[in-house]
């Protein structure tokens, strides 16, 4: 009888289930607060006892009582869960990357026992409830990523234990306060991408000896970087990127004896770097890039063990010291658009797995060094806009690792050497504007990779080898200026995906091949400039794409195709060629004149090309004049004939 009961309760009333404690009915009450799409709390079942075994939920073994809930990345929708704060022994709350939205309630601050705060990347608004340093017992409060707004609360200063501070993108628009310098006991302040108020670093941020982590990339901070910093001893990493700052690196940076990363690219740092960085014993990272700095390369930051140096797009002049080479961890080193001359050490790359070198837009000289590569780690090997001489190193072409090669503007001479063309994983290679000479290897065939092919203004000769029609993902081929012969290969047209074709000034010579049509992504084509011969394939007018086609200066001859007319090009210039016969009529406008001088024998009314009127009356008069001497001969003739018959008749 009493089971009957209990069961007609059970089914009029799923609610009253007496079984499940008073955290359990809690937690139901706030599943059904929240929006749940994807049902990640369907197994919170009102029919268990406790809530232990639902999804994200953690009890004590012995009292069943919740200490931990977790709901991160399960993409439910809803305000925060106030409810929660009933739960005396929580110390764990995630509800990280979902869709908790409104404003955070001051009430948060009734979950007294909370060490664990995570709200990150969720929709939160509003202001920062002030009662949170009221609870006393939190270590780790993490806001990132919502729209928290307003000031930080002065209250935040006497949070008694925390330990990690991270407000990293939002929409806080007072300034840094000072007080934050009171949390003691923080070693994460994690403050980057927030809109502030346009301030100074606080220097009291240099009281938190305990901090390990100082994140203020593109936090609107003004003024020098406080010298107090250097007393943050525990410091690991040091993140003042993208800000506004001025004056000198201080001194006190040089006292940081554990930091293992300095950012303070993009600001409006001037002066040299400070002397003592040889302290930084654990420095691996270093990126002052995007400054004003100015002075030498210290020796000394080339004697530590740095993994990567970012000193690009600054001031800096005099030579790159030996003992760089030495540095063997080192795997990125970036010095481009500096003032630094001399020779690369000749080291370089012999003791360290390099993966990334751009030392481009400097007056570096000398020849590049032979054993950039010998670790065969090598990826990226910038060295634009130099005065590097010689030839490339035997070397390079071995190593198989590089992805990107840039040696544009320099004074290289010489052969490239063969397997540099065919570097397997090559999507870049950049040899424009040097002096290099011999033909491009057939061995291009092996550049599976390369998307990119730049080698105009050099004096590379020979033909075009057939094998660059193997290079199936080539996009761009640029081989102006150059001494090239021959025809241009057929098997050219295999690259589909090729959207810029630019030969001009060179030596080429025959008739076009047939197939430009597959050609489908082209938007530039120049061939101008060279021995080019026969008619324009009527195909190139398929070419929906094409924007610039230039066969200027060539042998070409017979009609324009009437086809031409199809393309939206914004550049045409087929000018001193040997076209005959009508231009096209879209083509016979004032806009067009420049793009076909020097075609005698081609004709367009408005254009006065070849100007019909006055010689088609030309020719007009010549007919007449040749048909009056007919008709006048034959008049003579008849004339005569009837002169002769009629004199003989009448004798
Ligand atoms: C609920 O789901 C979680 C994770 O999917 C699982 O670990 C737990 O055992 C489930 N609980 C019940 C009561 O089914
Ligand atoms: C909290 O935990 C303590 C000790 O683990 C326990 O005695 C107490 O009953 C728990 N509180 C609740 C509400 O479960
Ligand atoms: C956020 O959660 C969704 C599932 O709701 C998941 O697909 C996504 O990868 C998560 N994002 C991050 C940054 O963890
Ligand atoms: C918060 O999310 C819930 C569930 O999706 C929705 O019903 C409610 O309108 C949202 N509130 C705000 C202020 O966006
Ligand atoms: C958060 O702020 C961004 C930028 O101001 C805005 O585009 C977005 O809609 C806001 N989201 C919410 C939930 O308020
Ligand atoms: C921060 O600490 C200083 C020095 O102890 C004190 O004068 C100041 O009132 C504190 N600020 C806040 C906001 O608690
Ligand atoms: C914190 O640092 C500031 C400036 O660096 C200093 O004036 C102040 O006395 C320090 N406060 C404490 C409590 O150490
Ligand atoms: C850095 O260290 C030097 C030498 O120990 C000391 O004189 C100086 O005050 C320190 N600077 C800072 C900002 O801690
Ligand atoms: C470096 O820049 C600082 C500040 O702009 C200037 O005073 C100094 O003369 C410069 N030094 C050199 C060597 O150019
Ligand atoms: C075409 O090339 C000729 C030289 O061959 C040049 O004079 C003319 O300006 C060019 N026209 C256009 C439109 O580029």
């Amino acid at each position: 009888m009493t089971m009957l009961l209990l069961l007609f309760l059970l089914l009029i009333s799923p609610n009253l289930v007496l079984s499940l404690n008073q955290e359990g009915l809690h937690l139901q009450k706030i599943k059904e607060s929240f929006d749940d799409p994807d049902e990640a709390l369907s197994n919170w079942s009102n029919r268990d006892d406790t809530p232990c075994n639902w999804y994200g939920i953690k009890c004590d073994p012995v009292t069943a009582s919740v200490y931990s809930v977790d709901l991160s990345h399960t993409n439910i929708a809803g305000p925060f869960p106030t409810l929660l704060c009933n739960f005396q022994n929580l110390s764990f709350i995630s509800l990280f990357n979902n869709s908790i939205n409104s404003s955070l309630p001051e009430e948060i601050s009734a979950c007294v026992n909370l060490q664990h705060l995570n709200l990150a990347q969720n929709l939160l608004v509003g202001p920062l409830p002030s009662s949170l340093s009221n609870i006393p017992n939190l270590l780790h409060l993490d806001l990132s990523g919502n729209n928290f707004s307003g000031h930080i609360p002065a209250s935040f200063g006497r949070f008694p234990r925390l330990m990690v501070l991270s407000l990293v993108g939002n929409l806080f628009n007072g300034m840094i306060p000072s007080f934050l310098g009171n949390i003691s006991t923080l070693k994460q302040l994690n403050l980057a991408y927030n809109p502030f108020a346009p301030s100074q670093i606080p220097p009291e941020l240099g009281n938190l000896t305990h901090l390990e982590v100082l994140w203020m990339t593109q936090c609107n901070q003004v003024g020098q970087i406080p010298d107090s910093l250097g007393r943050l001893q525990s410091l690991l990493n040091l993140d003042l990127a993208e800000n506004n700052l001025h004056g000198l690196i201080p001194k006190g940076i040089t006292n940081l004896s554990n930091v293992v990363q300095i950012e303070l690219y993009g600001n409006s740092l001037s002066g040299g770097l400070p002397t003592g960085m040889s302290n930084l014993k654990v420095l691996r990272r270093l990126d002052a890039s995007k400054n004003y700095l100015n002075g030498t390369i210290p020796e000394e930051l080339c004697t530590l063990s740095l993994e990567s140096l970012f000193l690009n797009e600054n001031r800096f002049e005099g030579t790159l010291p030996k003992s760089i080479a030495k540095s063997p961890n080192l795997y990125i080193l970036w010095l481009s658009d500096n003032r630094l001359i001399g020779e690369l050490p000749k080291e370089l790359g012999m003791n360290s797995l390099l993966e990334s070198i751009d030392v481009s837009k400097n007056q570096f000289s000398g020849n590049i060094p032979a054993n950039l590569c010998t670790k065969g780690s090598l990826q990226e090997l910038l060295l634009i806009s130099n005065m590097f001489t010689g030839q490339i190193p035997k070397n390079l072409g071995h190593c198989s690792s590089l992805i990107t090669i840039e040696m544009m503007d320099n004074r290289l001479t010489g052969e490239v050497p063969p397997a540099l063309w065919g570097l397997p994983r090559v999507y870049l290679l950049n040899l424009a504007r040097n002096l290099f000479s011999g033909e491009i290897s057939t061995i291009i065939q092996g550049a599976s990779s390369l998307i990119v092919l730049l080698i105009s203004e050099n004096r590379f000769t020979g033909n075009i080898p057939d094998e660059i029609g193997l290079v199936e993902n080539l996009n761009k081929f640029s081989g102006s200026d150059n001494q090239l012969t021959g025809p241009l290969p057929a098997s050219l047209m295999k690259l589909t995906q090729l959207t810029m074709l630019d030969l001009h000034n060179n030596a080429l010579f025959g008739e076009l091949p047939s197939g430009f049509r597959s050609l489908k992504e082209l938007n530039e084509l120049n061939l101008g400039n060279n021995e080019f011969s026969g008619k324009i394939p009527v195909e190139i007018g398929s070419l929906t794409t094409l924007d610039d086609l230039d066969l200027s200066r060539n042998l070409f001859s017979g009609n324009i195709p009437l086809e031409l007319q199809n393309l939206k090009l914004i550049r045409l210039n087929l000018s001193n060629n040997y076209f005959t016969g009508d231009l096209p009529p879209f083509y016979d406008k004032e806009i067009y004149r420049d793009s076909f001088l020097g075609n005698p024998d081609l004709c367009g009314d408005l254009l006065n090309l070849c100007p019909r009127s006055s010689s088609e009356a030309k020719k007009q008069c010549f007919v007449w004049f040749i048909r009056s001497i007919f008709v006048l001969t034959g008049l003579i003739f008849v004339v005569g004939v009837g002169w002769i018959y009629s004199k003989y008749r009448n004798r």
